[in-house]
């Protein structure tokens, strides 16, 4: 099909759920006939549904069916291990595709830009979520569990995950496919307190319902909030009168019932503070990180309808061997393509990329969280997949797109000696990893390493 001069020949970069959406939108067309090349830089697809997603989150990586679906499509092929940036540039793209759609995600942490952020023991919750998950540039990475108390900056999803994963016992955690580097390392935890710190206060939490309902169901671990915390400010209430909100109504009710704690009994306690933001960590006798200094707030309406954290002027310490900062992803610049450091997203009209002057880029496009920040469920991502694909439909037939003249991509890469991986060989080491997981009574048991996997593949 990709030699068919009918054929209108899209490159897909990055295979997380934003690619196989907008690639299932495109090929779903007849006319013009489409051929969608994704590429990855991991030899792996499904993007952070391999390597973000909780591994005691197993139902929810059963999305991956529906992308293997779209891998089934005429016209679909698929270049794992392949580095837009470093094996492709913009110019092979151009001389070999009509169209290119970056679906490359937000692949770094946000920093907090406070003293002692770069202690050791000080690390985002990115790296340690991608250690966990078995993402092959994050295996080697170490973190000292033997801390008994861990601060978890940030109340969203992500730092929901994180000290759920701390608080799983190892029985718990056997089951599920995290990579066996961090389920021994896990096992030999000393970890027995996670305090996870919000900003803002509890009516404005990130974290949603299902999520802050989970911490209360835990084998071996307690979740408490303490009762002065739950006390809304006059803008909180204010606001929930005047636009009553039923899931945070609801999460403000779950959170009241881990008032005084749920399980004091337990081996490992998970806290969650509000209003404080910590404003410096400082280092302990070996080097560490062993406490920070936390700064109280209060709710000040801001921009819109947001209420700001601002300072009080009043501190705390509080002391913790161990850090995870989750406030957020940050998207990476792509080679040759228009980016906004201080949204980590690249410039866009709906889907289209735009320059600095807001006249748009031929040819190229943008999807998922590098199209609009780091926000969003894995659904999130098909409406935005396809408004981009519309676009992209749209320009394909009034003639706005690249005029390739090259061959095959795949001759490309071979000729220059790039191992790539296709679906069919991605589905060998699925294989795999589902049979060493079936042994063991798990899901799988994950390839952390790119060259193991190759070996694998032979
Ligand atoms: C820790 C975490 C847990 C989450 N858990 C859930 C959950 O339980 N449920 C839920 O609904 N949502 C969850 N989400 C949100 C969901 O994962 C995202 O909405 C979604 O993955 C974003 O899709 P994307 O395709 O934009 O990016 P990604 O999924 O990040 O995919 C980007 C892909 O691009 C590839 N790539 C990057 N740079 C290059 C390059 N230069 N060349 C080639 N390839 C490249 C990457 O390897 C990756 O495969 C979670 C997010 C995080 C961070
Ligand atoms: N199970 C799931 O469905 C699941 C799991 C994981 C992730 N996700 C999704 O993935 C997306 C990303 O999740 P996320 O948790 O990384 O981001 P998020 O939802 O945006 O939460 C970020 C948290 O960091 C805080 N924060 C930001 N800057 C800060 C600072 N300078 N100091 C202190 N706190 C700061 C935010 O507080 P403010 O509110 O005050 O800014 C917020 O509590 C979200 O849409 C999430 O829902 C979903």
């Amino acid at each position: 099909m990709a030699n068919d001069a009918t054929v209108r020949r899209i490159a897909v970069i990055g295979a997380g759920p934003a690619g196989f959406y907008a690639a299932e939108h495109l090929l779903k067309q007849s006319e013009p006939p489409i051929a969608v090349d994704m590429f990855d830089r991991l030899p792996t697809p499904y993007g952070l549904v391999r390597a973000g997603v909780a591994p005691d989150h197993e139902k929810i990586k059963n999305v991956t069916r529906v992308f293997d679906k779209t891998a089934e499509r005429e016209g679909f092929r698929f270049f794992g291990n392949v580095d837009f940036g470093t094996d492709i540039t913009i110019d092979d793209v151009k001389q070999h595709y009509h169209q290119v759609y970056f679906s490359t995600g937000a692949q770094v942490d946000r920093s907090l830009g406070i003293e002692g952020e770069e202690l050791p023991r000080s690390h985002s919750a990115t790296e340690f979520v991608a250690w966990y998950n078995g993402h092959p540039d994050f295996r080697d990475l170490e973190f000292d569990l033997s801390q008994e108390r861990v601060a978890v900056i940030g109340v969203g999803n992500v730092a929901v995950d994180v000290a759920r994963i701390l608080c799983r016992t190892t029985e718990e955690l056997r089951k599920t496919d995290i990579a066996d580097h961090a389920l021994e390392q896990l096992a030999e935890s000393r970890v027995r307190e996670i305090v996870m710190i919000g900003r803002r206060g509890p009516a404005q939490a990130a974290f949603t319902l299902p999520e802050i309902k989970e911490l209360g169901h835990m084998e071996d671990a307690g979740i408490s909030v303490m009762g002065k915390d739950m006390e809304l400010d006059e803008h909180s209430r204010a606001q929930l009168e005047k636009n009553p909100d039923r899931l945070t109504t609801k999460k403000l009710e779950v959170m009241q019932g881990y008032v005084g704690g749920t399980n004091p009994q337990a081996s490992r306690q998970c806290i969650i503070r509000f209003l404080l933001s910590p404003i410096a960590l400082h280092m302990t006798d070996d080097g560490g990180v062993g406490s920070m200094t936390l700064m109280e707030n209060r709710l000040e309406p801001g921009r819109g309808s947001r209420l700001s954290a601002v300072p009080t002027g009043n501190t705390m310490t509080l002391s913790c061997g161990l850090v995870f900062r989750s406030v957020g992803y940050h998207g990476v610049a792509l080679s040759d393509i228009p980016f906004r450091e201080d949204w980590g997203t690249v410039p866009n009209d709906r889907g289209r990329v735009t320059r600095d002057d807001g006249s748009h880029m031929v040819g190229v496009y943008v999807g998922g969280w590098i199209k609009r920040g780091p926000t969003g469920i894995i659904g999130t991502n098909k409406p935005d997949a396809i408004e981009t694909a519309t676009c992209m439909l749209e320009d394909l037939a009034s003639g706005a797109s690249f005029t390739p003249s090259a061959d095959d991509m795949a001759k490309t890469l071979r000729k220059r000696g790039i191992d790539f991986v296709t679906f069919d060989d991605w589905k060998i080491l699925d294989a795999l990893e589902t049979e060493n997981g079936l042994a063991q009574g798990r899901p799988r048991v994950k390839f952390t390493r790119v060259q193991d996997m190759l070996s694998a593949l032979g």
